[in-house]
């Protein structure tokens, strides 16, 4: 234990001097990996803002998914990746692709590196081409209120988690949500996503390494999100993803005896006492005092 916690703040440390860290600003959460400047009227920037530009209009056309890069020549080129989530529809990605890369060069000035996570969507860019590797770099946020039993949570949580990586892995957006029961009534929200240039295998061990980091900083905590620039997980206990995804996944189990019966959706969820039940995030989820934050 002393050990893991030295070895991590020893690492959080040495992360200090390269990179900058700016957290919690506007409703997104962004990494500028600061190692490397590039300076104003350069090539670099000239190309970073056409990759910008051509990521915004892309994305939203190309079902939400689209890496590209701009330049030739070393110091020049510029390697972008930007992503919806899958459960968003065309007018949010469109948002969220105006608002990432509007919002982009004045949150991280002058990076040459960076990685930005809204709710909706992952914009990523560097001089390096990261395109189809993993990410190394965690962004962690925990919702710091608690669960009742942690025990039926942590069982549940786990069995989720594990149900999820197997179906985003085999889904054309590596995209996955589902939800759960947990201390019989409560209903648990989980959601998995890889960026599209991984291949299954290298999503299942992003998403793997991903879970396997909810122990040491959220076990009993009542909602988390790991982003990485290649995969993300988040859970709540309330619902926070479109319950119908656009390709709606694998087709009904067999055919049912009445031809009119609704389809099996999910009861409105009965979430927790004080929570709302909307669809809608509550508004205190950005929020320093909901959310603390870590960088592993
Ligand atoms: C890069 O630019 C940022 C913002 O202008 C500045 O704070 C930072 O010190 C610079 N980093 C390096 C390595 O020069
Ligand atoms: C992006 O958002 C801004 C501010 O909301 C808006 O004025 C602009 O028209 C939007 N651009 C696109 C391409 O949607
Ligand atoms: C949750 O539990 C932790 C450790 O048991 C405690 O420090 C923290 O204050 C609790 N959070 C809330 C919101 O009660
Ligand atoms: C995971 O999937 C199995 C098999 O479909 C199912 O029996 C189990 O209830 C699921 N567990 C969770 C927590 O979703």
């Amino acid at each position: 234990m002393g050990l893991i916690v030295f070895t991590t703040l020893l690492f959080l440390a040495l992360l200090q001097f390269t990179l900058l860290l700016h957290i919690a600003e506007a409703e997104g959460n962004e990494l500028c990996l600061g190692s490397t400047n590039y300076t104003a009227g350069s090539k670099y920037e000239e190309n970073l803002n056409s990759v910008l530009q051509s990521l915004q209009a892309m994305v939203p056309i190309g079902r939400g998914f689209n890496p590209t890069s701009s330049g030739v020549g070393a110091d020049q080129v510029v390697y972008g990746l930007a992503q919806c989530r899958g459960d968003t529809n065309d007018a949010e990605c469109r948002d969220c692709m105006n608002t990432s890369t509007t919002n982009a060069l004045r949150l991280c000035p002058n990076s040459k590196e960076a990685t930005f996570w809204y709710d909706h969507c992952l914009l990523r860019y560097s001089d390096s081409n990261f395109i189809g590797s993993i990410d190394r770099f965690r962004y962690y946020l925990k919702n710091v209120n608690n669960v009742s039993d942690r025990e039926s949570f942590n069982k549940e949580l786990g069995g989720l988690m594990r149900n999820l990586t197997s179906r985003a892995i085999s889904d054309p957006l590596l995209f996955a949500s589902g939800t759960t029961l947990y201390d019989h009534f409560v209903t648990l929200y989980g959601l998995l996503q890889c960026t599209r240039d991984l291949d299954a295998s290298r999503c299942q061990s992003c998403l793997e390494g991903a879970i396997a980091l909810i122990p040491n900083f959220a076990s009993g905590n009542v909602g988390a999100q790991v982003l990485s620039g290649s995969c993300m997980l988040r859970y709540e206990t309330y619902s926070f993803f479109t319950h119908s995804p656009p390709p709606p996944p694998p087709p009904p189990p067999p055919p049912q005896a009445t031809p009119n019966s609704p389809p099996p959706q999910n009861p409105t969820p009965p979430g927790k006492p004080n929570t709302l039940s909307l669809k809608m995030p509550p508004p205190m989820l950005h929020s320093d005092e909901y959310w603390k934050k870590f960088l592993v």
